[in-house]
């Protein structure tokens, strides 16, 4: 059935695709990695990898590939260990802004905080802290960063975990992220591959307030959008050196993505030339052997199917596939090898494995506990109390992050800052829930699933435990405090006497106002995870009109996971200012408070569009249908801003927009430099021939078996079978791969595809000046026109580039954007490769997706 971009915005939801259902083609060539000419790096921890898994037996590998079970272990996820290598278990661990379940550890700001700041420095300073946290605490495998969800649906549960509803701006965070993460020792994984753009329906079994379902949810992408949208930034990540990818719980085209052979085989594996290992989701493994063959090299945390049974797909079940020939030893080899050359590509291996793994333990804040609490065995000092967080590189990535994320939408009349600004307030009110403290304390139960005060971050497994939590009302009432600023407060419901009396008697209120958002597990209100609308929750809207009925100064704080609707107010000339704070982690309270008072100047950017009418956002699909919920990605590439530029929608502010207390100029945009890039990609380079490891397969039953005497942890996955019965007769000779690819496709060949993809194409300049009253930073983004009418419909413009230099008053600095081939090209669907089509190329540049003052041409 051929997949059809409907682009007018009524077809795109009011049809009824006539398409009976999206499928996936199986590919079941699993690419052996190692094979890359092109990465001295990674053939150096090949070859290591290589020559230890030649001398490993089949239960050995098989515990690499296999974690013990949930709750088995100290971490989220954990694999088997392999002794007589010196391999120890290794500890996977949440998450993407901070390491999940432990104490004396920072919350730093959001994925979605960071992207806001489009500060490449500092998203890495981020990552390097993150990293740094994780590192102490013993854990190897970070589960982070994320770039999927990609910000698809505004009221996606989970894309604050990300850096924002662009795969160019996704990819160069990701991609800092990592790289400190990988720097600091450890593997990185980047998740959730893909298109796990909503919460609901994400898995069998969980609750979405309609149900049941049969199936996870069908995320159905055709082909271009899938390499120019939502596998950008995985790119831009495996071009970094990736250790780990994880796939997510959805099925893609009606094929769970654990088992996607066309995905991870053909699309990660062949294409992007993915050199590490991919890891299932906790329970998004559905089947064994066919996972298997699809390209899964690790299965977490056992993987059990949750939901179902205490048992596993892999494991001793998937050492007799491999002894009864029905999984290659070829393929567990590779799954073996693809885990230890990550392993020593970041240098795990470096690890004193006497005191290496966690010294803390996910499942009790007690000192003392069991070493594998599934089984209540091994009572020991459990958590060490290892303080990560007190040092000078956490706090400063935690508050610059929170500062940098905040984002100015409106300052009528400069009445911000509060000083310095031309309002100068001496009295003011602070309101609204989203103000103070939540009365459950700032860890509520369940993870983090409630909003009874201010918002740090949402919640699941991407959130984590606050050592503490500075709320906006703290923060401001000590930076009035400080200069004899009178405040008063009110954090309760709108319509009480108490409100309404203090609302005209202050120079002006502070309002403050929240939406939160989750993971699926949880709910908070009716949100299951996906928020349920776009407005501010507890009535803020309500309580920002009686504020403005009443008195013409009116400053709003919004902080919110994702788009919020505005429009009750936004326009009123009493709201003065409005501030859009990211979820800001720990230290939001201060972020806000900073730039109020003016001691910092905000430099924030949407990392997402605003919308004037919540029906123009992608929706999220809440009906379970026939119980194999579809979501068509009709919109295919017009995503976030491309499909409000392309529809002529009017945004009520857009991607990339935000103002600064300053005001800067640009002046003298030019192409420096560079050469029209040939229209097809050239041959990539040969990739190494293919070589089986040494077949070590003894027939003897006893050698799959539990060795004598091993005193097994109850409930704990192990490789090895229970009894010589279920060994069967072990055919002593291997099944090696006959069917790889000898050569990589047109689009392939390095890490990331082609390398030819990541050369720069065109080097562009141009001057920034801070002409303005203060000091500050502003994020100057470039953006790339593609030839219009020609064969390929291309949005009006995308993100290709952005600089943020810091500015003295007056002072000046040249930017410099290099783009590469990739940024000038379209993922052609026929030739299955890039093509830069010819014609006139725009580049523009300026503060947002809009205001765009200066450009230049080049015609290829
Ligand atoms: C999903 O289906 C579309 C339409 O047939 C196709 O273009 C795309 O390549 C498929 N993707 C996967 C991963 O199966
Ligand atoms: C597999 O890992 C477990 C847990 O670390 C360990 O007890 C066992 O000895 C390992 N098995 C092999 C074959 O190395
Ligand atoms: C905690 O774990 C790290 C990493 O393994 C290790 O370097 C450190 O010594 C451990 N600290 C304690 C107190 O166990
Ligand atoms: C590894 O750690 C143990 C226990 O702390 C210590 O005795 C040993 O010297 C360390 N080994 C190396 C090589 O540093
Ligand atoms: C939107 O969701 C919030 C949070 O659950 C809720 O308080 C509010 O009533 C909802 N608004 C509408 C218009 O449904
Ligand atoms: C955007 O940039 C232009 C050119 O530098 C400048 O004139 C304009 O004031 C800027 N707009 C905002 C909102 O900062
Ligand atoms: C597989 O390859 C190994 C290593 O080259 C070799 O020893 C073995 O005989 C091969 N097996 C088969 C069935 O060809």
């Amino acid at each position: 059935m051929k997949f059809q971009i409907i682009t007018s915005l009524t077809a795109l939801y009011l049809t009824v695709l006539t398409v009976a259902q999206f499928t996936s083609p199986q590919y079941l060539k699993s690419p052996i990695g190692g094979r890359l000419t092109t990465d001295d790096k990674w053939s150096k921890a090949y070859d290591r990898a290589r020559s230890v898994v030649s001398q490993m037996t089949i239960p050995e590998k098989v515990n690499l590939t296999t974690g013990s079970g949930w709750e088995a272990d100290l971490c989220v996820g954990n694999t088997g260990s392999v002794p007589r290598f010196n391999i120890p278990s290794l500890c996977m661990q949440d998450g993407p802004l901070g390491v999940r379940f432990t104490d004396f550890i920072s919350a730093f700001p959001a994925g979605i905080t960071a992207g806001a700041s489009f500060n490449k420095e500092l998203i890495a300073f981020r990552g390097k802290a993150l990293a740094l946290e994780h590192k102490a605490k013993g854990v190897h495998v970070v589960l982070g960063p994320a770039v999927g969800p990609l910000g698809r649906n505004a009221l996606g549960g989970r894309t604050w975990e990300g850096f924002g509803a662009d795969p160019y701006l996704q990819g160069v965070a990701a991609r800092a992220t990592t790289r400190e993460i990988q720097k600091a020792g450890l593997v990185a994984t980047i998740k959730h591959f893909i298109g796990n753009e909503q919460e609901h329906f994400r898995q069998v079994g969980e609750y979405y307030g309609s149900g049941p379902i049969s199936q996870s949810l069908s995320s159905n992408i055709d082909d271009r959008t899938m390499h120019e949208i939502y596998m950008w930034p995985f790119a831009d990540v495996v071009n970094e050196g990736v250790g780990s990818v994880m796939c997510s719980y959805n099925t893609i085209n009606n094929t769970y993505a654990c088992e996607n052979s066309y995905l991870i085989n053909k699309l990660l594996k062949e294409e992007l030339g993915f050199q590490g290992f991919v890891m299932s989701d906790w329970w998004a493994m559905k089947t064994g052997i066919f996972s298997a063959q699809a390209g899964l090299d690790m299965a977490m945390p056992g993987d059990s199917g949750y939901f179902t049974s205490p048992d596993t797909f892999w494991g001793n079940r998937l050492t007799r596939a491999v002894l009864d020939g029905s999984l290659g030893d070829w393929r567990l080899d590779d799954m073996a090898v693809r885990i230890l050359a990550a392993y020593y590509y970041v240098g795990l291996d470096s690890i004193n494995t006497t005191q290496s793994g966690p010294n803390f333990s996910s499942w009790t804040k007690d000192t003392w506990g069991f070493e594998h609490p599934l089984g209540n065995v091994g009572w020991r000092e459990v958590n060490k109390h290892v303080v990560a967080s007190n040092n000078d590189l956490s706090k400063s990535a935690a508050l610059q992050v929170a500062t940098e994320g905040i984002v100015l939408l409106k300052n009528s009349g400069n009445v911000l800052p509060l000083v310095g600004g031309s309002l100068n307030p001496r009295k003011i009110n602070i309101f609204g829930k989203a103000a103070g403290p939540d009365p459950r304390g700032a860890n509520c139960k369940p993870d983090f699933a409630c909003s009874d005060g201010a918002l740090g971050q949402g919640w699941g497994s991407g959130a984590v435990d606050f050592q503490h939590f500075v709320t906006p009302f703290e923060a401001v009432n000590d930076a009035a405090r400080k200069i004899g600023m009178t405040v008063d407060y009110d954090f309760t419901a709108f319509n009480l006497d108490g409100f309404l009396s203090k609302v005209s008697i202050a120079d002006a209120n502070i309002i403050f106002a929240l939406t939160n958002a989750g993971e699926g597990f949880a709910s908070f209100d009716s949100n299951y995870g996906d928020r349920r609308n776009a407005s501010l929750w507890h009535n803020a809207d309500e309580v920002i009109l009686r504020a403005a009925e009443k008195n013409k100064n009116n400053i709003v704080v919004i902080s919110s996971v994702g788009p919020t609707n505005l429009e009750r107010w936004i326009d009123h000339p009493n709201i003065k200012a409005v501030l859009f704070a990211l979820p800001g982690g720990q230290d939001a309270g201060i972020a806000v408070a900073n730039v109020l008072f003016g001691l910092s100047n905000p430099s924030g950017k949407l990392p997402f569009t605003i919308a004037r009418d919540d029906k123009d956002y992608i929706p999220i699909v809440t009906s379970p249908g026939n119980g194999k919920p579809q979501a068509d990605f009709t919109e295919g590439i017009y995503v976030d801003y491309r499909l409000f530029d392309k529809n002529g929608l009017t945004p009520r502010y857009e991607f990339g927009y935000g103002l600064s207390y300053s005001s800067f100029g640009l002046s003298d945009f030019k192409i420096e430099s560079g050469t029209a890039p040939s229209e097809q990609l050239p041959q990539p380079p040969s990739l190494k021939p293919v070589s089986a490891l040494a077949c070590n397969k003894p027939t003897n039953a006893d050698a799959y078996t539990f060795p004598p005497g091993f005193a097994a942890v109850p409930r704990y996955i192990y490789p090895w079978l229970s009894n010589s019965g279920d060994v069967g007769n072990v055919k002593g000779s291997c099944i090696n791969v006959t069917d790889a690819i000898s050569s990589a496709p047109l689009a392939g060949g390095g890490l990331g595809g082609n390398p030819a993809l990541f050369e720069t194409a065109y080097t562009l300049s141009v001057t920034a000046v801070n002409n303005g009253p203060f000091p500050g930073s502003q994020a100057f983004q470039l953006y790339v026109e593609y030839p219009q009418g020609g064969k390929y419909d291309v949005p009006p413009r995308q993100l290709r580039g952005f600089e943020k230099p810091y500015l003295n008053v007056g002072q000046s600095a040249k930017l410099t954007f290099k783009v590469q081939r990739r940024d000038l090209s379209v993922w052609d669907v026929e030739s299955q490769s890039w093509v830069v089509p010819r014609g006139k190329y725009r580049f523009l540049v300026g503060n947002s997706s809009r205001d765009l003052p200066l450009s230049a041409e080049i015609t290829i």
